[in-house]
């Protein structure tokens, strides 16, 4: 959840079952009218992240500046994100950014953020945010948003959702893949080494410490050839 980035989404990423799920979930790219259950899905699954960037009684406010921004930007926001969707809700969220894709409309970012948030509540959220920002490099597929709903969790979709977007960088002929996780998210970690990344380096941060109480960010890497 970044205030410029976090929705991506790919038009190759076609709707299909996910595979080792347990109940019937469906991988598919992600569409604007999406855009308030993957926000409620990610104020939950990024409790520590909304709570950073926009106060501890601030989040419905950064729901809605996060809301605002992504629809003006429209299927821009939303570019290299899939869904996973079972029984017509939306349950998890996965995102691939890359060199390609570009950038995000930051000036829209910031308006909307400004109108709902304030002049200094925006810069606030806006600088919060921007420490999590990371620098896509050409041969890689920029994993984030891995998101699944608290009582769907412990049954196979982020792996699932993991696969597709695996296969949506090698298709793009990506060298490699390459995602932050906190340090402290045990749970996450022992997802992306069984799916085999490995821990490459260690961000470590105060003023990310002082935002969101972790100060170490640990960035993982899969090589896909
Ligand atoms: C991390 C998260 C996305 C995992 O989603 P999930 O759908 O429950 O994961 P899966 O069921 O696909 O798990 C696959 C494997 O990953 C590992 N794993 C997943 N969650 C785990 C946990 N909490 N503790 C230990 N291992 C875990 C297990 O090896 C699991 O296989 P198993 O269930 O057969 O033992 C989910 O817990 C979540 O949304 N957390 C909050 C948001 C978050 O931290 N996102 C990651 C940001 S980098």
């Amino acid at each position: 959840m970044t205030a410029r980035s976090q929705a991506i989404a790919g038009p190759a990423l076609d709707a299909a079952p996910a595979a080792g799920a347990r109940a019937a979930v469906e991988i598919r790219p992600a569409r604007l009218d999406d855009i308030k259950p993957i926000l409620t899905l990610h104020r939950e699954a990024f409790a520590d992240k909304f709570g950073g960037a926009f106060g501890a009684s601030g989040a419905e406010r950064g729901v809605r500046a996060l809301a605002t921004a992504w629809r003006r930007q429209g299927l821009l926001a939303m570019r290299g994100m899939i869904v996973a969707e079972h029984a017509g809700e939306v349950i998890g969220t996965a995102s691939l950014r890359t060199w390609e894709m570009g950038g995000d409309e930051a000036g829209t970012a910031e308006l909307a953020f400004q109108e709902e948030l304030g002049l200094w509540g925006a810069a606030r959220s806006l600088f919060a945010l921007s420490l999590l920002d990371h620098r896509i490099e050409r041969g890689e597929g920029f994993i984030s948003d891995v998101a699944v709903m608290a009582s769907h969790r412990r049954g196979g979709v982020a792996r699932a959702m993991l696969a597709r977007v695996e296969q949506e960088a090698r298709s793009r002929n990506k060298r490699f893949l390459g995602l932050y996780v906190s340090a402290a998210n045990h749970g996450a970690r022992t997802l992306y080494h069984s799916l085999g990344f490995a821990d490459l380096r260690t961000r470590r941060s105060l003023m990310a410490r002082l935002f969101f109480g972790q100060a170490s960010w640990v960035y993982m890497r899969k090589d896909l050839h």
